[in-house]
């Protein structure tokens, strides 16, 4: 039996801890799973909705960190949560992803010598002025086994001279949470609430520093969602620094009156009814050009990199940048053409990578 703290931090961690924590329940002669929320995300949209409509058990510690700057944020996780290692001594830490919280809590075990799993671990963007290429290259240096959702991961890692031995494809595990939550997201009725009929519309959500916090960046990119909602509705889920942002740099009157419809952060469930039956996805998630990619659901990126090029190479995902004209022209080109897109679902996004996950660990 092997005890595994589990740690959840910001939003686009919930839907890749909610199928491990299955799995480990599932398997509860092998595991002994905990749950570590840290708080970084704390809001009921952004936190509370993802546990209830992931099912995922309440955590056994809360660390309660809230926001702050990067180094205090990352400061005040660490020594909250080295309290918990200390006493619980677990055999595995599983951290996912490349938020604040993930390379926090990388860093406690590996000076407490507990090992340390990193799911989604090899994405790069080459961008290092992203808080997230940082956070990633530093918690897989120091990670004992590296989960990977894509071949390319695997390259970038072994390129780094990590060795062989540590790194196992296992594919995408926030995938098994969309397969395993489409047919339940059929209940929602945020189509109904919004007015909007299936593939008549476009979803976008914005959230990067480097495309929310300065004014000029963030005035281009709404007068393109803006031209493209003179073709159709263009629902905007406002991530909180996003509305913060709108607000203080005096942007809200651009939209007003145009097809672009801010609207509070969604959960996960009504999230992904909207965005499965989107024309047009257009976003600077990672996590969207992936989702969007599984379902074959069309997508502009708006950034000049992205660390998951498969889904470019074989899913809907193109990177289209942050001018306005590059983001016009090519939402356009996607609402003008009908026909089908080609896409393949990339290897090992199945719906089954926590059960790879959970070999993986009893395995090493
Ligand atoms: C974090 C992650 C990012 C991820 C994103 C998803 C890092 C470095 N960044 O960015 O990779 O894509 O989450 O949402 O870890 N806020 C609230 N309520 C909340 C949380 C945040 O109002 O529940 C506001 C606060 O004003 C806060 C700001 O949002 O200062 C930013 O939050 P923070 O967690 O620092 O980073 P995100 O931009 O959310």
């Amino acid at each position: 039996m092997i005890k595994v703290l589990n740690i959840v931090g910001a939003r686009p961690n919930f839907m890749k801890v909610a199928p491990i924590i299955r799995e480990m329940r599932r398997r509860g002669g092998d595991f002994l799973p905990m749950i570590v929320h840290t708080g970084q995300h704390y809001d009921a949209r952004m936190s509370d909705s993802f546990f209830a409509d992931l099912g995922i058990p309440e955590p056994d510690f809360h660390l309660e960190v809230g926001s702050a700057s990067h180094a205090v944020q990352t400061a005040r996780i660490m020594m909250a949560f080295e309290p918990v290692v200390l006493r619980e001594k677990p055999d595995w830490t599983v951290v996912v992803g490349d938020v604040n919280s993930t390379i926090a809590c990388a860093l406690v075990c590996a000076k407490l010598g507990v090992r340390i799993a990193h799911v989604e671990a090899g994405l790069r963007s080459r961008d290092r002025t992203m808080p997230e290429e940082i956070n990633r290259l530093l918690t897989d240096a120091i990670s004992d086994l590296l989960l990977t959702t894509s071949e390319d991961a695997d390259a970038n890692l072994l390129a780094e001279g990590i060795p062989a031995e540590k790194i196992k494809f296992v594919g995408n595990v926030m995938i098994d949470s969309v397969f395993y939550n489409l047919e339940k997201s059929k209940s929602s009725t945020i189509r109904e609430e919004l007015n909007l009929e299936e593939k008549s519309y476009a979803v976008t959500t914005l959230h990067r520093p480097s495309n929310v916090d300065e004014k000029e960046v963030l005035a281009g990119l709404l007068d393109a969602l803006v031209a493209v909602g003179e073709k159709m509705p263009v629902i905007f889920p406002v991530h909180p620094r996003t509305r913060r942002n709108i607000e203080s740099f005096g942007l809200a009157e651009r939209i007003e009156n145009s097809g672009v419809r801010l609207i509070e952060p969604l959960g996960y469930l009504d999230f992904m009814r909207l965005y499965s039956g989107a024309r047009l996805v257009l976003t600077d998630s990672g996590g969207l050009q992936e989702e969007t990619t599984a379902l074959g659901i069309p997508c502009l990126t708006l950034r000049e990199n992205t660390e998951r090029p498969i889904t470019i190479q074989l899913g809907t995902n193109r990177l289209v940048g942050t001018n306005p004209e590059n983001i016009k022209s090519a939402a356009f080109e996607i609402l003008e053409n009908d026909s089908p897109q080609n896409a393949k679902i990339p290897p090992l996004w199945d719906g089954r990578a926590a059960e790879r996950i959970c070999d993986a660990l009893l395995k090493f």
